[in-house]
């Protein structure tokens, strides 16, 4: 794609929205004819952050067509997955929990059945469920989700089943309506897709190109959030670092960060994921300038062998992602550093990943998420000559999970006695109040649920390697 088309970023029209509305009031419509009450619509949402922004779109979307929200799959009218394909392991669960739907749908004829998201963007997936799986009503593409009222009301009206799978650079969405899953923490795309291509990743296939949303609808969003109370706010894209370039808003991130961080409120920001080919000392100096940023970075390394992060086309070394976290915590002492890592990428010898293990010992990261390589069709990483045995990347990955155990277990030792500002989330299931740091570690301590929503001061009594205990202080 040529640069004068990436500029090219298609803005999806007031007018198309006001036609899908029109969608939406036909829906209801004939929902209301179908129905004596509201009827009922299960979503359930896989993959990362950015596949739950769009669930909660979805949701609001469903919504606004007169349908209640439920967690009870089996009380539901409408069933909707919204699926990733990230790994092989996502895609067979949702494989799995389709199939389970078959009977309930034989139950019950007028049950819908909708699928979406990344793993619908793959032809090989469209064909298996257009063969195999006739009794799913509607798939569509991750490009389409704005249209979701216009293809219910072209199922619902003629019984049959739609595909809507457009491949496509991708679009920018304003405007939809939103059901946010919670009411203090959100989530705030500022970028959708990636042109990236690390070798061994789906998600420029089924995501489209990357796109940045107008710095002036983030900061309307952002205000709105802080006006409904809401206490966090996570930037999300598969690059943030990236964000501006396409199309050039003018506004890099450093920027955006700044001016969401001088609005008024008391609330933190937080982002993901950044990739350590654009993370800029400017970068690491405004997060150290604005104290509404959280002192945690989420820097996904993949592997700590030049040749192999070569081969992953990932764009850096390990010695600058290195000198870049000695960067950022000669600026932030207190950063809490979180990463990705890929064990046994094609060809990764025994000798390359024990660089793996020696960069997580001088990374010194809170905490790691680990993943053995899966093989995605379509992928040049799917194509490489792939070695070592399943049985081997286990063993290397106990390895690795150890080294990481006992450095995650002195940071958090390393924090016992200390007072931290914590955002109070949930109760667990043992009762006790469960909040998050700063610097993203969950801790959990005896309190009201009352607390739940808000900032409390908690001192750390003990560490549990991964999590923290405390107690109330104020
Ligand atoms: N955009 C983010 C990553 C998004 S995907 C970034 O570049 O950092 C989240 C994580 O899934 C990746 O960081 C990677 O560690 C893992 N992942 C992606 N594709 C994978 C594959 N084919 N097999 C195993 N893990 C994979
Ligand atoms: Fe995938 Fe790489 Fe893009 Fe992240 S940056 S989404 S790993 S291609
Ligand atoms: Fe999965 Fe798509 Fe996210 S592949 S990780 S849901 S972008």
């Amino acid at each position: 794609m040529s640069a004068e088309q990436k500029q090219n970023v298609s803005i999806v029209s007031s007018e198309e929205l006001a036609q899908q509305q029109a969608y939406a009031d036909l829906v209801r419509a004939v929902l209301d004819a179908r129905y004596s009450g509201a009827p009922k619509a299960f979503v359930h949402t896989y993959g990362c952050q950015g596949n739950v922004a769009d669930g909660e779109r979805i949701k609001g979307m469903i919504e606004a067509m007169g349908y209640a929200l439920t967690d009870a799959i089996e009380e539901a009218d409408l069933i909707l997955f919204n699926t990733c394909a990230i790994r092989e392991h996502a895609e067979d669960r949702v494989f799995g929990n389709v199939g389970a739907l078959k009977n309930r749908k034989a139950e019950n004829k007028d049950l819908r059945i909708l699928l979406c998201g990344c793993m619908m963007q793959q032809p090989r997936v469209a064909e298996k469920l257009r063969k195999s799986y006739p009794f799913v009503d509607i798939v569509f593409g991750t490009h389409v989700i704005h249209r979701l009222p216009e293809l219910l009301y072209r199922n619902l009206s003629t019984g049959k089943r739609v595909y809507e799978l457009p491949d496509s650079a991708g679009v920018i969405v304003e405007d939809l309506p939103v059901h946010r899953d919670s009411g203090f923490k959100a989530w705030l795309p500022i970028m959708y897709g990636c042109d990236n291509f690390c070798s061994y990743c789906i998600v420029p296939y089924v995501r489209g190109r990357e796109r940045s949303r107008a710095p002036e609808a983030i900061l309307a969003e952002a205000r709105d959030l802080i006006a409904q109370g809401y206490k966090e706010i996570t930037l999300l894209g598969q690059n943030v670092n990236s964000y501006g370039k396409h199309p050039d808003t003018g506004w890099n991130f450093s920027r955006l960060l700044r001016e969401l961080n001088a609005l008024e409120g008391d609330f933190i920001l937080r982002f993901m994921t950044s990739h350590p080919k654009d993370c800029t000392h400017e970068l690491l100096d405004t997060m150290a300038a604005c104290e509404k940023v959280a002192r945690h970075l989420h820097l996904p390394f993949q592997c700590g062998s030049n040749r192999v992060l070569r081969e992953m086309n990932r764009g850096y070394t390990r010695e600058k992602y290195l000198d870049l976290l000695q960067y950022a915590y000669s600026v932030m002492p207190d950063l809490s550093v979180t990463s990705d890592v890929i064990v046994g990428f094609p060809g990764e010898t025994y000798e390359e990943f024990l660089e793996t293990v020696s960069l997580v010992r001088k990374a010194r990261f809170t905490s790691m998420y680990t993943f053995i390589f899966s093989p995605r069709p379509g992928t040049k990483a799917a194509a490489m000559p792939d070695p070592f045995s399943r049985e081997e990347k286990g063993r290397r990955m106990q390895e690795l999970l150890k080294a990481q155990e006992e450095i995650a277990a002195e940071r958090t030792a390393g924090m016992v006695g200390k007072d931290y500002r914590v955002l109070c989330e949930s109760v667990a299931k043992n009762g006790r109040i469960e909040g998050r740091t700063q610097g993203n570690i969950i801790i959990e301590f005896p309190a009201d649920p009352a607390v739940i929503g808000s900032f409390r001061t908690v001192r750390v009594t003990e560490s549990l390697i991964w999590i923290l205990r405390g107690e109330l202080i104020d």
